[in-house]
């Protein structure tokens, strides 16, 4: 009965009191109804930063079923941060043959960096079940 108590404690404190979630970059928020007021999300798309320790910073706006921007061109040995957020539900984005793969949730903002030294065409998937649109939902990332 003891060690019972003491496990749901652990659970209840990590979970309440620590603010447990599954994204590793930290706490970040962002209300889905005012995605398009929003300083980052307003401008989906790759953008060039100075100042940083990256490059570029690319945003993603994601929603059933689709990716914005779509297609998108990124320079050949770029230092990209991949900043994301869902207008809706729970989405996926892996990006194929790279270890980019996130959790998109509505309300959070989920963050990546990665070096881009291969040029191709890398497919962007959603691999989170979201809807009956969830099959086609990809798009496309050109390294060039
Ligand atoms: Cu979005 Cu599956």
């Amino acid at each position: 009965m003891g060690s019972l108590v003491l496990f749901l404690g652990i659970i209840f404190v990590s979970a309440i009191h620590s603010g447990h979630e599954p994204i590793a970059s930290g706490r970040e928020f962002v209300d889905p109804e005012l995605i398009d007021k929003h300083e980052v999300f307003s401008k989906p798309g790759l953008h060039k930063v100075d100042g940083k320790d990256w490059d570029y910073e690319l945003v993603f706006v994601v929603s059933a079923f689709n990716f914005n921007p779509g297609e998108v061109e990124i320079p050949k040995g770029s230092k990209v941060k991949i900043i994301a957020t869902s207008r809706d539900v729970v989405h996926g984005f892996e990006i194929a043959q790279t270890n980019v793969n996130m959790m998109i949730e509505p309300g959070h903002i989920s963050t990546f960096v990665k070096t881009f030294d291969k040029k191709g065409e890398y497919l962007l998937l959603c691999n989170e079940y979201c809807g009956t649109g969830h099959a086609d939902m990809k798009s496309n990332i050109k390294v060039v």
